[in-house]
């Protein structure tokens, strides 16, 4: 329990217009949990995301990494301080290939003295291949090994949400945002998705929140879960706890979807 908190949210609350998507919802986040988001659609998970990630203001609360605030970094400050997410609507690049994806991940590392890239020398070709290897490597953790040079555009639907991942791996991350990496996958695939989290985060010594409708696979997957309901946190805790309370069932687990 002393593990110490790499995110915490204090109170935040998030306006759209009359809308309130997010209601004094706080958390801690703990370094090396895999933490769980979920609740029914347009409970304000996304918004929760956005919010830590410096894409949506809030209008309440604080948001803390390492206990220093971050509410009012930009995006690419975040990123180098260690914070990566994927999407719920992917945002690939369609034209580039599986690899070129992954280089644009990559790119954060690659910043080279002009001249280098310029003239083309020798270190700046070598610096070009290693970050080409790592990519190969990123990309066989994720199995799109063999679809490397094919266009992004090309990959089935489960292959682009693992694209997305490798993707955000490629930014050496300390906390990996996943906003509905599962979605469209069948089973078999969720199962496999499920492994290669959990091998992720013991491989690069990862925080992870991840968002995802799937209640049982949240449940197998999360150390610990928080439940969103109408902007409000209604439930926090591990699995166990989470599924045995009232509200949760009442408000989630008990509905239709
Ligand atoms: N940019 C925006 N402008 C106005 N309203 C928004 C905006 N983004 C989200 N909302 C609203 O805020 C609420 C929370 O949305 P959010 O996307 O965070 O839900 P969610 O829990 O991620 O839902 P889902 O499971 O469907 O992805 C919804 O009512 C949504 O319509
Ligand atoms: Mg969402």
């Amino acid at each position: 329990m002393s593990t110490p908190a790499l995110l915490e949210v204090e109170g935040l609350s998030c306006r759209f217009g009359g809308l309130l998507a997010l209601n004094n919802v706080s958390l801690a986040v703990r370094q090396g949990e895999i933490f769980g988001l979920i609740g029914p659609n347009g409970a304000g998970k996304t918004t929760l995301f956005n919010a830590i990630s410096a894409l949506t203001p809030a209008s309440a609360g604080r948001v803390l990494w390492r206990g220093q605030p971050i509410q009012a970094s930009r995006p690419d400050q975040l990123s180098r301080l260690g914070l990566a997410r994927t999407f719920q609507n992917l945002r690939l690049f369609d034209s580039l290939s599986v690899r070129d994806n992954v280089l644009v991940g990559l790119h954060r590392w690659a910043a080279s003295p002009l001249v280098d890239a310029l003239l083309g020398s020798p270190r700046e070709r070598q610096r070009q291949r290693q970050l080409s290897q790592r990519a190969g490597e990123l990309l066989a953790l994720v199995g799109l090994a063999d679809e490397a040079d094919l266009p992004a555009a090309g990959l089935p639907y489960g292959e682009r949400r693992r694209l997305e991942l490798a993707r955000a791996l490629a930014t050496e991350p300390q906390l990996l945002l996943l906003d509905e990496p599962a979605a469209g996958m069948n089973p078999a695939e969720k199962n496999d998705l499920c492994d290669l989290i959990r091998t992720i985060r013991a491989r690069f010594d990862l925080t992870v929140m991840i968002i995802e409708h799937h209640v049982p696979l949240m449940m197998r997957l999360c150390d610990r879960l928080a439940v969103l309901n109408f902007g409000e946190r209604i439930a926090l805790g591990t699995p166990e706890i989470v599924r045995h309370d009232p509200a949760v069932i009442e408000a989630y687990l008990g509905s239709s979807r």
